[in-house]
C-alpha cells in the first residue's frame, strides 16, 4: 500500500486519505495484488534474463488484457533495477527531475519500491512510495519525478498507448532535497 509524506516530514499512510491528496492531479492508485503463480520465485531475483522478463510478464498476461480492453494500452515491459544494474545510475539521473511526459506513465510494482514525486496545486511537493501491488497512473503532462528508495530494487511493469510517449521533458521547477 503507498503511502506519502509531504516535504514537511508529515506522513500519510492512510489509503484513502493518500487518493484525496493525488486526486486534484489527476493521479490514481490501486491495490492489484500480485499473482504471479509459477513465475513468484523470479521476482524473489535481483537482476532477470530476458526470457525471464517475458515469464513474468506472461503470468502476470491477465492483468495486461484487462487494462487493453478497459484502457486500451498496446504494450508493456518490464523494468528491473537492483543496485549492480549497470544503468542504475544513468537512469535514476534521467528521472529523478521533474518532468512530463506526452503520455500517461502507468506503473505496476511488483517488487522492490519506487517513489514518485508531485506538486500539489498549493505548490507543497510530496512523495508517494509505492511497493509490490500498486499500480500508479500519472497523467500526461503532469510535472513529476522518479527515485528509488534506500534498498534500489524495483521490477515494474509499464503499460503503453504509444511508446514514443514517455521520452521525459524536463521542467524548470527545482525539486527539492526529499530524503
Ligand atoms: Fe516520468
Amino acid at each position: 500500500m503507498a503511502s506519502l509524506r509531504f516535504y514537511s516530514g508529515e506522513l500519510v499512510t492512510d489509503g484513502a486519505t493518500v487518493a484525496e491528496i493525488l486526486a486534484p492531479l489527476g493521479v490514481t492508485l490501486q491495490d492489484y495484488p500480485v499473482q504471479a503463480g509459477a513465475a513468484a520465485g523470479l521476482l524473489q531475483q535481483a537482476s532477470l534474463t530476458a526470457a525471464e522478463q517475458e515469464e513474468v510478464l506472461a503470468a502476470l498476461d491477465t492483468v495486461f488484457q484487462r487494462l487493453r480492453q478497459e484502457r486500451g494500452y498496446q504494450a508493456r515491459d518490464l523494468v528491473v533495477m537492483y543496485p549492480e544494474h549497470p544503468d542504475i545510475e544513468a537512469n535514476l539521473a534521467r528521472f529523478h527531475r521533474i518532468h512530463t511526459h506526452d503520455d500517461e506513465e502507468v506503473r505496476y510494482i511488483i517488487a522492490g519500491e519506487g517513489v514518485f514525486g508531485f506538486v500539489l496545486p498549493d505548490d507543497r511537493q510530496v512523495e508517494v512510495t509505492v511497493a509490490a501491488g500498486d499500480f500508479i497512473q500519472v497523467p500526461a503532462g503532469l510535472e513529476h519525478w522518479f527515485r528509488l528508495t534506500g534498498q534500489r530494487r524495483i521490477k515494474a511493469v509499464r503499460y503503453f498507448s504509444a511508446r514514443s510517449g514517455w521520452v521525459p521533458h524536463y521542467s524548470d521547477r527545482p525539486l527539492l532535497p526529499f530524503g
